[in-house]
């Protein structure tokens, strides 16, 4: 760790302490603890971002309660979608209420959707009542903002446009003490032509080594046994470092951490999944025996358009190659339907590509039009209706071809995670395989966190039920 890290981290543990105090004084003026809600939309790496915000909150006294109506609510935003903006708004319009009853409640937003001036400019014009602004590269500096706004009594914004450090050694909370994600990058240099994560996220930075494995040892010391590596493209780790490494010798060191158990990342961008991972999976013990590679498209004129830099040869040799390599591997996807220029040939071979990499199960997304991104200003915009059907049918076909490969594995039995009660059946725990398909069993919550054997008796789909065999 280098001293411009500790003492960042230092000034942050001191805006901790002086919101603690504030804090400790409203609390006594209300006659109980506060409160704090955080809302996560989007992917892993926001909710890995809000267990630190928890984390902060935490240190500073509030306590985590379940519902919206909180002394404190922080919504993490994407903007990865349309649907997802949307999302946010309902819930801003609750929060509004909320408050009426509870003048002293703040809300804050955080995340991609702040990272985009015109929806900042719409959301200080609309919700006055907002508190707090931040993005995506200043996290960390969550307790100093806080300090910031309960000092002044005044809104507070604080965006930044690129990431000015990677800040290490914050506190965070965990959902689950076994499991664990861990950021080994931010931000994407891919530009895919839809897609705005590289403009709200920033451009690609690596962590170091050292302080990945660092941060896994402490948490395997506090009983986490299985960990998710996770960036935009896990596969170009390393290669911005001063001494670059790849993400195929991260995986080897993480490896050898005695005590951990499981490995699993994501994501993987097919253009650069090397030979060298390939074998780095297939030689691990405790890699999980799961890829999730997103395809996207299966038509190469799409693909080139998308700015995806693979085509659809080049990513069925691909599966036909770990497929050779690792054979009870199991693959899933992320698919766009209805990107512009979208013809029904395209479609077609999206179909062939599920049908020919047969995927254990597949993301599926309505193309959504992000302004300033490439795709957004295409001229042959796919008509809502023509992309809709063409999504019900993905659907089909992805349905058929998982349940065909989640079937293969009925009668076997093998080991999973347990996780936690079931969320259908109260009754039932649900473990998590190897290859990161569930399976709920009757049992007791003595077994949350710990491994045991399943025999996988029917499968329902996307998950099996199935009987703990105790040898
Ligand atoms: N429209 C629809 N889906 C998108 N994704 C990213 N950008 C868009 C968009 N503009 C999907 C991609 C990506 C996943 C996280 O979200 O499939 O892999
Ligand atoms: Fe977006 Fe492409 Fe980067 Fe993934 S690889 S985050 S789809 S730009």
């Amino acid at each position: 760790m280098d001293t411009q890290e500790t003492s960042q981290a230092q000034i942050q543990t001191e805006y901790i302490k002086a919101c603690k105090l504030l804090l400790e004084q409203q609390a006594k003026r209300q006659g109980r603890q506060l409160t704090y809600h955080i809302s996560t939309f989007g992917c892993q790496m926001n909710f890995k971002d809000s267990e630190k915000l928890a984390g902060i909150l935490e240190q500073m006294g509030y306590v985590e309660t379940d519902t919206e109506d909180a002394d404190l609510v922080l919504l993490n935003t994407c903007t990865v979608r349309e649907n997802a903006n949307q999302k946010v708004y309902g819930h801003l319009g609750m929060l509004k209420s909320y408050k009426k009853r509870n003048p002293d409640m703040l809300v804050a937003l955080c995340g991609c959707m702040m990272q985009e001036p015109s929806v900042v400019t719409y959301l200080s014009e609309h919700y006055r009542f907002i508190d707090l602004i931040f993005g995506t590269h200043n996290i960390y500096k969550l307790a100093q903002l806080l300090y910031t706004r309960l000092e002044s009594g005044s809104p507070v914004v604080d965006l930044w446009e690129d990431a000015k450090e990677i800040v290490e050694d914050l506190p965070s909370v965990r959902k689950y003490s076994f499991k664990s994600g861990v950021n080994i990058m931010f931000g994407c240099n891919n530009f895919c032509s839809y897609c705005i994560v590289p403009y709200v996220r920033g451009r690609e930075r690596s962590r170091e080594p050292e302080d990945i494995i660092r941060e896994i040892e402490q948490m395997v010391s506090e009983g986490v046994v299985e960990v998710m590596l996770l960036g935009q493209n896990v596969n170009s780790y390393g290669k911005t470092l001063s001494q670059p490494i790849s993400f195929a010798e991260l995986l080897r060191r993480v490896e050898r951490i005695e005590g951990l158990k499981r490995i699993r990342f994501m994501t993987s961008h097919p253009k650069d999944l090397s030979d060298e991972l390939i074998a780095v999976m297939r030689d691990s013990k405790k890699i999980c025996r799961h890829l999730h590679l997103p395809v996207q498209s299966g038509s190469t004129r799409l693909l080139e358009r998308m700015n995806r830099r693979y085509t659809k040869d080049s990513y069925l040799q691909l599966v036909e190659k770990l497929r050779r390599e690792i054979p009870d591997l199991s693959l899933t996807t992320d698919i766009i339907v209805g990107f512009p220029g979208e013809t029904e040939a395209d479609f077609e071979d999206t179909i062939d590509v599920v049908r020919r990499a047969g995927y254990d199960s597949a993301y599926t997304f309505l193309y959504s039009k992000r302004t300033g991104t490439p795709a957004a200003s295409m001229e042959d915009q796919v008509p809502e209706s023509v992309a809709k059907e063409r999504f019900q049918r993905l659907l089909k076909v992805v349905a058929e071809v998982s349940a065909s490969r989640t079937e293969r594995l009925v009668g076997e039995v093998a080991e999973v995670l347990v996780e936690g009660r079931s969320d259908q059946d109260a009754a039932m725990l649900t473990g998590r395989l190897s290859n990161n398909l569930l399976v709920h069993f009757p049992e007791s919550e003595d077994l949350i966190g710990r491994f045991c054997n399943v025999r996988l008796d029917e499968a329902k789909g996307f998950y099996y039920l199935g009987t703990r065999m105790t040898k």
